[in-house]
């Protein structure tokens, strides 16, 4: 199974358009490496592509010349999974609207979103909107299982309003097990708590790509760019007690990749004791452009 980072960062990018905090300032200035919106490319012989989450950033992600088209054309892209009904999980679509038809998997609820917005009407009939069950698994691509299972989290910011920021479980927020080449993959971009049954899940997958929004759950208010804390985002802290690092610890994993890196998030200077932190854990951090051959 090969595996593409597409866009490592979470919503908003580094540099965030709006946004001078020191990331977004360090790679402004070129010294710190930029990331584009969160989104995993998936193949198994690299002819066929599906694409987890379509980020606003799609259009240049897949500019790339192993997605060329087949012909004058087309594309290598034969499937999109959506793991939530996120604006840079989802915005990315109306870049794909050009006729080329491809299978577009969400759960129920994610299509339920997509069906209430007339902007995404525009997405022409050669795209299917397939359902995907919770705990089924579909082959978006042959010799590929993707099984999406629900993890904690809540509905998209948008839909606060209207449904209320608790966290919940259910399709809103899925996390995807992909099986092919005899390998487990997992691909958990946000998620807002570990519990015990989910450590259990993830236990002895060849890769782990985990939500590393934030290190700190304050990390935002410390920075002075917000008011949230990565609980009420629906994003559990890396570092702290009930942690990703501490949950996973001691749990049999090939590689834990930490992906959807918030701009804030001081893993990504190299020099901070954060990243010193999760490197000693055994994680690594996604870039744009990184690559697992699984
Ligand atoms: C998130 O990951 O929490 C969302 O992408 C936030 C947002 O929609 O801005
Ligand atoms: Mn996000
Ligand atoms: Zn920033």
């Amino acid at each position: 199974m090969i595996l593409t980072v597409l866009g490592a960062a979470a919503g908003g990018g580094v540099p965030q358009w709006n946004c001078a905090c020191r990331n977004c300032s360090l790679a402004r200035a070129g010294d710190l490496p930029r990331m584009t919106q969160s989104s995993v490319a998936v193949s198994l012989d690299g002819t066929g592509w599906v694409v987890l989450n379509a980020s606003p950033d799609i259009r240049a992600q897949l500019a790339a010349p192993r997605f060329a088209p087949q012909g004058l054309r087309g594309s290598p892209v034969k499937g999109v999974v959506v793991t939530n009904a996120d604006v840079d999980h989802i915005a990315g679509l109306l870049s794909l609207r050009e006729g080329t038809g491809f299978d577009l998997w969400a759960s129920a609820e994610t299509h339920a979103v997509l069906a209430a917005s007339p902007v995404f009407g525009v997405l022409s009939e050669v795209v299917l909107r397939r359902d995907m069950a919770l705990d089924e698994g579909f082959n978006p691509i042959p010799g590929l299982t993707v099984t999406p299972f629900a993890v904690p989290g809540k509905v998209a910011l948008f839909l606060e309003a209207e449904q209320g920021a608790y966290h919940r479980m259910g399709g809103q927020t899925v996390g995807l097990e992909i099986t092919g080449g005899g390998k487990r993959v997992l691909y958990i971009p946000g998620c807002a708590s570990l519990p015990d049954w989910l450590l259990d899940r993830i236990e002895g997958a060849d890769v782990l790509f985990f939500d590393g929004t934030v290190f700190h759950d304050d990390e935002m208010i410390r920075e002075g760019v917000g008011a949230k804390t990565g609980a009420r985002m629906g994003h559990v802290a890396i570092g702290g007690a009930g942690g990703t690092l501490e949950r996973l610890s001691g749990r049999r994993v090939g590689r834990k990749i930490l992906i959807h890196i918030n701009n804030t998030n001081p893993i990504l200077r190299p020099d901070s004791p954060e990243r010193a932190a999760v490197t000693a854990a055994g994680w690594d951090i996604a870039l744009d452009g990184t690559e697992i051959a699984a």
